[in-house]
């Protein structure tokens, strides 16, 4: 391994101890807001596009990168992937493995408490990496690196990621910074597309920026049928912005990269 990612590892360990405590005692106060956030069939289709790149048929044997606590792990397997998934939080993988194994009992899922800026994996072993929301707590060059690393020639990539330019969700996280970790940031559009250079890599597709507005209707008991139909629609009329009018991408919430490891 080279000295300057040894340096770079080494350097982290104080950021990785900290989302770690965080993590480890602190993530159950966000359970709400992820309620709020990401219950279907918000993101809904941002994980389908992921899993149509991730397909089984070329990428059997899966690494879930950040599974927190487990939203796509079950799907991952019940897909027909065999799922290896790592976190950082151990409080986070039993949630995921109890919310796992009491929906699908005989899943084919191997958990490991582990640090994607380290991974514990002999080089190439992977047909694909998944995550979503987690580059964003990461050193992304030692994300990149060790994503190829562990990939085998070719082996696709897919990561989900929020981004930095949304005036919602920015204000959001001005008024809750108790729920986030101090060292997590959303990324600019340009440190995702950084990212993806680093691959063989589809152009990033961008997804929400009116549909967090449907997220009102969610605060009000009672309304989540008109919420769904908000979302639906909303989210239509997000993607028909983002194809007429492209300089609206500094202002989506979320990006999602399709990379393929470069062949040597
Ligand atoms: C925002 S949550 C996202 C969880 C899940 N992917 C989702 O979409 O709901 C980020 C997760 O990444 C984990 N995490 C943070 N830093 C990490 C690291 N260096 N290595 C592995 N996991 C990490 C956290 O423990 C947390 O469970």
């Amino acid at each position: 391994m080279e000295t300057v990612q040894l340096e770079r590892q080494h350097e982290r360990r104080h950021v990785i101890k900290n989302e770690l405590r965080w993590h480890e005692e602190e993530a159950h106060r966000r359970q709400r807001l992820d309620e709020l956030l990401y219950k279907a069939p918000a993101f809904d289709d941002i994980v389908e596009d992921q899993l149509a790149f991730l397909d089984p048929a070329h990428s059997h044997l899966l690494l879930e990168i950040g599974s927190g606590t487990g939203k796509e792990t079950l799907i991952l397997s019940r897909r027909g992937h065999t799922v290896y998934t790592i976190d950082l939080s151990y409080v986070q993988i039993a949630a995921a493995k109890a919310q796992v194994l009491n929906n699908h009992a005989s899943a084919n899922v191997v958990w490991v408490q582990a640090n994607a800026e380290e991974l514990p994996f002999a080089d190439g072993v992977f047909d694909a990496v998944y995550g979503k929301a987690i580059l964003h707590h990461l050193d992304l060059d030692l994300a990149a690196d060790e994503v190829k690393r562990v990939l085998r020639d070719a082996g696709r990539a897919s990561f989900a990621e929020p981004l930095a330019g949304h005036p919602l969700i920015w204000l959001g996280r001005r008024v809750t910074p108790h729920l986030r970790t101090r060292d997590e940031h959303p990324l600019k559009w340009n440190e995702l597309t950084a990212f993806a250079t680093q691959f063989d890599a589809l152009p990033v597709k961008y997804f929400y920026i009116l549909a967090p507005l449907a997220y009102f209707l969610r605060l009000v008991p009672g309304l989540a049928r008109t919420f769904n139909l908000f979302w639906h629609v909303l989210r239509h009329v997000d993607q028909k912005l983002l194809d007429f009018l492209p300089f609206l991408r500094q202002l989506a919430w979320y990006g999602v990269v399709s990379l393929r490891k470069p062949l040597r």
